[in-house]
């Protein structure tokens, strides 16, 4: 009958999207047992180095977004960060930093460290820089460039001050007129000392977790409301940057946004309603941002939020782009939005101590996929929180054997990031999570290297060793 044939013809047509999809988006799977991760050779220009965020690390942290979220619960009275905790005296990175960089110049041979900067100590209140906490920062640059370690200043690391935050911080085109200023003020003191800058952390995180999930400050979920915040973010990069450029010291330096390449991908590669999912969340978070990058529109297309935003004109301005990379999420659409989220898993992946797997061909794969933007790269973070540090090892071995691997494919990679270089407060998650090269006792504030650090070690060592050798046949 007439309605057998259409009903067939439907099958068949959804059979054939299934298909394309299937084939258009293939989930990269190696062969590790034919794999020697040992096999990896990085020029001798390369640059290791390590991560951390001021909100994370230093304690006792003036007002900001955050010291307020960690006040707040929600609406069943719970508190919002997992169980209750609080950034407080964080890992007393603030008063610790020296110890903290001798150790990485002692203990790991790293050259480079990326950290931010915050807003909250250095313009408490609207307008007024404070010159104790300038000379905070210029303190730590200058013990850096003396351990041999440069370093590498983020801007915006998901914190601000409360007073802009009670503005609606990144809601309001017009409340970017302060981060330029601010941004203004931080790069005049230090760009004569600060090659590499960062202007914003993972605008897709901060933003979705922000405003669309609700579980970052100000614990917002409305999808037009966290596009309107995505794309103010375009503007604030695009804005701090050709500041930036202008200033003295501005042609000298390098300036780069900061992408998180999350993959989304159907749960089950058979069903059209998890690839429906996972091609909005992959439009949203992916491919909005990195057409930014790419052309300057900034574009979002799914059945509910349409959005276009031409930002610049040709490519967004920026001398690198920042990675960072952690895994990918299988995704359904029957599963709650509300943390603690579900972590799915194919049979044989490894967990970590957060809701993802170990997936290195995923770091390949957004390798390749931020080459296209077209600008030298440097991973800003990778690494995982492994309590147990039985995984960490592998972690970096399968990692950067997949980044050598997509460089010796001609991805310009220029450096990595190892996140973290201590155990710190992991944001909503609290202290639980822990990501540190070295781990902190909390009570003491005693820092220890990891047995899991040590192939991490060892590629910086083979690489310091080869640019020595290097020199030396040279001289
Ligand atoms: C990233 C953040 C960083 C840290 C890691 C685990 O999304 O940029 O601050 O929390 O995740």
């Amino acid at each position: 009958s007439w309605l057998a044939i259409a009903l067939l013809s439907a099958v068949a047509a959804c059979a054939v999207v299934l298909v394309t999809l299937h084939l258009r988006y293939p989930e990269l799977r190696w062969d590790w047992s034919s794999i020697d991760t040992d096999d990896v050779d990085f020029p001798a220009s390369f640059v290791w180095g390590t991560a951390t965020a001021a909100h994370q690390v230093e304690g006792g942290m003036p007002a900001n977004n955050w010291t307020w979220w960690e006040e707040q619960t929600d609406k069943r009275g719970r508190p919002r960060i997992h169980g209750g905790a609080r950034s407080g005296a964080a890992v007393e990175h603030f008063s610790r930093y020296g110890d903290d960089i001798r150790r990485m110049r002692d203990e790991l041979g790293v050259e480079s460290y990326r950290f931010s900067v915050a807003w909250s100590r250095i313009e408490p209140e609207e307008g007024r820089f404070d010159r104790a906490a300038l000379d905070h920062y210029s303190r730590v640059i200058d013990t850096l460039l003396e351990a041999g370690i440069t370093p590498m200043v983020t801007l915006h690391h998901f914190t601000h001050p409360l007073w802009f935050e009670q503005k609606g911080s990144f809601e309001y085109k017009q409340n970017l007129d302060h981060f330029v200023r601010f941004s203004r003020e931080v790069f005049s003191q230090y760009a004569d000392r600060v090659p590499r800058w960062c202007t914003h952390n993972e605008p897709g995180p901060f933003a979705v977790m922000g405003w669309g999930l609700g579980a970052f400050p100000p614990g917002v979920r409305s999808p037009s409301r966290f596009v309107r915040v995505l794309a103010n973010l375009m503007h604030s990069h695009d804005r701090v940057t050709r500041s930036l450029k202008a200033m003295p010291h501005g042609d000298s330096v390098e300036i780069g946004l900061v992408k998180n390449i999350f993959q989304f991908e159907p749960w089950r590669r058979w069903n059209p309603l998890h690839w429906g999912l996972a091609r909005v969340l992959e439009d949203v978070y992916n491919d909005s941002i990195l057409g930014y990058l790419r052309t300057g529109t900034f574009r979002v297309r799914v059945p509910g939020v349409r959005y276009s935003e031409k930002i610049s004109d040709g490519p967004a301005p920026g001398d690198f782009v920042g990675l960072n990379y952690y895994s990918h999420l299988l995704v359904t659409p029957f599963t709650s939005t509300e943390p603690p989220f579900e972590t799915f898993a194919r049979p044989g992946d490894i967990k970590v101590d957060m809701p993802y797997c170990i997936y290195p061909e995923g770091f390949y794969r957004a390798l390749k996929q931020i080459a296209q933007v077209g600008k030298p790269i440097y991973i800003t973070e990778n690494g995982l929180p492994d309590d147990r540090d039985d995984r960490r090892a592998h972690w970096i071995k399968t990692y950067t054997y997949a980044m050598s691997r997509a460089m010796a494919e001609g991805v310009d990679v220029r450096g990595y990031h190892y996140w973290s270089l201590l155990d710190n407060f992991e944001w909503a998650e609290g202290w639980d999570p822990r990501f540190g090269l070295f781990g902190v006792d909390y009570d003491t504030q005693e820092r220890t290297l990891r047995q899991g650090a040590q192939p991490f070690v060892e590629l910086v060592r083979k690489t310091r060793a080869k640019r020595d050798g290097t020199q030396e046949t040279s001289a």
